[in-house]
C-alpha cells in the first residue's frame, strides 16, 4: 500500500514552488516598503494562548484545532496570537513605540477541505503593534492592497467596525434581544450561539439565519463616539489613498480578539472560499494576554488561494527556474573534466547543470532545453583532443568555439564574460 498524505495537508511540488516564492518575495518586498520586520514564531504553542485570545466559542477553538490535549499544545490555527504573545515574552515594546512584524508559514485547522481550503495552509502575515491611530488603519489595509494589485489579482474590500468593549456590551444585548424573538427560525448552532457568541450568528451559512440576518441589528448604528469617529477618520484615509472599499454592516469575524475596524479581501473567482485576506484591530488582545495595554491592527492572507487565482488566470506559466549553463559531455571522457567546470563555475555564481551519462548529443539538449538552459557549453572527447568546445546561445542559437586550453580554472574565467554578456 503506498502512504498518501493527509488529507487537507498538500505537497507544493516544484512547478508550483516558483509560484509561491514569487509571491512570497512579492509580499516580503512589499511588507518591507511600509517598514514591516520579520519575525518568526514557533508552529505549536500553549493550547491556553489560543482559547484565550481566538475566543472559547468560537469554530476555531471549538472544532478546528489540532492540539495533543495529553501535552496542552496545539498547532498554530493562525499567527496573530503567537506574535502578540512572542511581542510579550521579549519586551519588544521596549525598543519602539511602534512595531511593524510580518511572518510567512504554515498555519493549521481541522476544516472540511476544499477548492481553496486546507487543514494546513499558509499565510502572509502582518501585524502593527503600538498604534492606535486611524490613519495606520488605512496604511494597513493599503498594503494588502498593493499586494493584492501587484499580484494582479482582482478582488474587493469590504470594511466595518466591530466597535469597543465600551459600545459592544449594548450591541450585543440588542443583538440577543433580536435573536431570541427569531428564536424558533435560527438553526441549532445559531441557538446555541445566540448566548455564546451572538455576533457568529450574523456569520452562518444557513440560508435561515442569512435572511434574519440582513434585518439584524447593525454594530455600526450603536457604535459610541469614539468608535464612530475612529471609523469615519479610517475611511477618510483610505480614500485619500485611493483605496476603494465598501461597508459591509454585517461583517463579523470568526476570531474574538477584533475591535473597531475590520476587513476582507474578496473575490468570487474561488467558489465558497470568498476571502483572500482579512483582518482588523485588536486593541485589547496584548493586555489580555497578560502584556501593556497597547492597541494593534493586522491582517493575513491565504497563499494557497493566491496561488490558485493566479494559476486560474494562467499568471503562473511565466515563471521559469532557469540554468545559465548547461554542459553536454559527450562519452566517458568528457565526464571528469566537464564535473569540474561545472564545479568552478558553480563556485563563480553561475546556475550550472550537467548530465553524466555520456548520452548522445540530441538526447542531452533535449536535458538543456527541459531546464531553460541559457547556453549550452559542448564538450566530446574529439573537441577535449583539439582543445575546443562549442558554446551555443539557446536564445539565438547562434555557436561559438571556445577553447579549453589551460586549467579548469582558466577556462571558467574565461567563460564567465560569455555567459554574463
Ligand atoms: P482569518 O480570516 O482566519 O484571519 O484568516 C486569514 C486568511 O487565511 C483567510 O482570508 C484565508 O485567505 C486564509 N485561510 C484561513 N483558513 C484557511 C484554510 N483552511 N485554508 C486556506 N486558507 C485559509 C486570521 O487568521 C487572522 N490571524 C488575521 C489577522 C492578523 N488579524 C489580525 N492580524
Amino acid at each position: 500500500m503506498k502512504i498518501q498524505a493527509i488529507n487537507g495537508f498538500k505537497d507544493i511540488l516544484p512547478d508550483n514552488a516558483l509560484l509561491w516564492q514569487h509571491i512570497e518575495q512579492r509580499a516580503r518586498d512589499i511588507f518591507q516598503r511600509f517598514g514591516m520586520r520579520e519575525i518568526r514564531v514557533p508552529i505549536m504553542e500553549k493550547t491556553d494562548l489560543f482559547v484565550r485570545s481566538i475566543g472559547e466559542a468560537t469554530d476555531v477553538v471549538e472544532k478546528e484545532m489540532y492540539t495533543f490535549t495529553e501535552k496542552s499544545i496545539t498547532m498554530r490555527p493562525e499567527a496573530t496570537a503567537s506574535i502578540m504573545r512572542a511581542f510579550i515574552e521579549h519586551g519588544l515594546h521596549v525598543q519602539q513605540p511602534v512595531l511593524r512584524l510580518f511572518t510567512i508559514g504554515p498555519m493549521f485547522r481541522h476544516e472540511r477541505p476544499q477548492k481553496g481550503r486546507q487543514r494546513q495552509f499558509h499565510q502572509l502575515d502582518a501585524e502593527i503593534i503600538g498604534a492606535q491611530e486611524p490613519q495606520v488603519d488605512a496604511e494597513l489595509i493599503a498594503m494588502g492592497q498593493m499586494l493584492l494589485d501587484e499580484l494582479n489579482i482582482n478582488t474587493s474590500l469590504e470594511i466595518n467596525s466591530l466597535g469597543c468593549t465600551v459600545c459592544r456590551h449594548p450591541y450585543r444585548a440588542k443583538l440577543v434581544k433580536y435573536l431570541e424573538q427569531h428564536h424558533d427560525a435560527l438553526c441549532d448552532d445559531c441557538k446555541r450561539r445566540t448566548h455564546t457568541n451572538p455576533l457568529r450568528v450574523l456569520d452562518c451559512k444557513k440560508s435561515t439565519c442569512k435572511a434574519l440576518a440582513k434585518d439584524a441589528p447593525s454594530i455600526l448604528d450603536s457604535l459610541c463616539e469614539n468608535c464612530n469617529e475612529h471609523f469615519s477618520l479610517v475611511q477618510q484615509a483610505l480614500q485619500d489613498l485611493g483605496i476603494s472599499y465598501t461597508l459591509n454592516r454585517f461583517m463579523v469575524r470568526g476570531l474574538d480578539y477584533y475591535t473597531q475596524t475590520t476587513f476582507e479581501f474578496l473575490t468570487s473567482d474561488l467558489g465558497a472560499q470568498a476571502a483572500v485576506g482579512a483582518g482588523g484591530r485588536y486593541d485589547g488582545l496584548i493586555e489580555q494576554l497578560g502584556g501593556p495595554a497597547l492597541p494593534g491592527i493586522g491582517f493575513a492572507m491565504g497563499i494557497e488561494r493566491i496561488a490558485l487565482l493566479m494559476e486560474q488566470k494562467d499568471d503562473s506559466n511565466r515563471l521559469t527556474q532557469d540554468i545559465d549553463c548547461f554542459i553536454a559531455a559527450l562519452g566517458q571522457e568528457a565526464s571528469q573534466p566537464c564535473a569540474q567546470l561545472t564545479h568552478q563555475l558553480r563556485l563563480r555564481g553561475i546556475k550550472a547543470a550537467m548530465d553524466y551519462s555520456g548520452r548522445r548529443l540530441k538526447a542531452q539538449m533535449k536535458q538543456a532545453n527541459r531546464v531553460h538552459a541559457r547556453f549550452v557549453l559542448i564538450v566530446g572527447e574529439d573537441e577535449l583532443e583539439q582543445q575546443k568546445a562549442v558554446l551555443r546561445d539557446m536564445k539565438t542559437q547562434e555557436q561559438h568555439s571556445f577553447s579549453l586550453a589551460g586549467s579548469i580554472s582558466e577556462q571558467s574565467e574565461r567563460l564567465m564574460p560569455l555567459l554574463c554578456a
